[in-house]
């Protein structure tokens, strides 16, 4: 069976050490005996180092909310991995959909960072989503399939086997509109399908698929008991303890 994870995503947001850790500190207790689920922070750069060094021997795990795909270089304004690497990063966020809408960044850069990552053993989390408009006219599934199909280009069989899917319909980021378990079942599935089709049973049996946007306390868990989502990326509802657990905690009941 799949494990689920929970990733925070804090974007531009708790980027000083000291109210990083703050958060955290109340976390850990709350959240110290759940085995049954992958938790993962992904705080803004500044405060990585900081947080590593409070989620030492816990079972929270550091994640990074984008890379660079050199190690190093004259690239300025870039992250190598090989810093993240250094600091204790265990994930990093590709290609959300707020570096493809705002930054720019495209399906051929997303995996080109993809294929570093994996090659320095970071465990990707790679979101895939379509805008409203597409969705209205349609076209969910051929803009998902593109996306997959260019994104995860040349990737082998054990390395989607190490990459989690976020799949995150940008309509429902920060907008308050989830999609519901249905809508968000049926594109989990599609993934499935695609994944099926270009590897086989046994890989996409495997590859974690996160559902992400607007996930709430109250409306997680009924997310989570789709056969086909294995958690959530969490923006909004990872900056405040209580809904973060409360998201946690309606991912554990499903494998209860
Ligand atoms: P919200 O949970 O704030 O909608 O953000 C979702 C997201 O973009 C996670 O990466």
């Amino acid at each position: 069976m799949r494990k689920p994870i929970i990733g925070g995503n804090w974007k531009m947001n708790r980027g000083s050490p000291a109210e990083a850790s703050e958060m955290l500190k109340q976390l850990i207790p709350l959240v110290k005996d759940i085995q049954s689920v992958d938790i993962v922070i992904s705080p803004p750069f500044t405060a990585l180092y900081a947080v590593k060094e409070i989620l030492e021997s816990t079972n929270i795990k550091l994640g990074a909310q984008n890379m660079y795909f050199e190690e190093k270089g004259a690239y300025t304004g870039e992250i190598s991995p090989t810093f993240l690497k250094a600091i204790g990063c265990e994930y990093v966020i590709l290609g959300h959909s707020e570096r493809r809408n705002i930054f720019k960044e495209t399906d051929a850069l997303i995996n080109k960072k993809l294929k570093k990552a994996l090659s320095m053993d970071l465990s990707p989390i790679v979101c895939i989503g379509e805008h409203l408009e597409e969705r209205e006219a349609g076209k969910t599934k051929e803009i998902i399939q593109t996306q997959m199909d260019r994104t995860f280009k040349e990737i082998t069989r054990e390395e989607m086997i190490r990459t989690v899917i976020a799949y995150e319909p940008i309509w429902a980021i920060g907008t308050g509109k989830t999609a519901t378990p249905e809508q968000a079942e049926e594109i989990h599935a599609f993934i499935r399908e695609l994944l099926t089709q270009r590897y086989d049973k046994e890989t996409t049996d495997s590859v974690r698929i996160q559902y992400g946007g607007s996930i709430k306390p109250n409306n997680a868990e009924e997310l989570f008991r789709q056969g086909n989502i294995d958690g959530g990326l969490v923006g909004g509802a990872s900056l405040q303890v209580d809904s973060l657990f409360a998201i946690i905690k309606a991912a554990d009941k499903t494998r209860l």
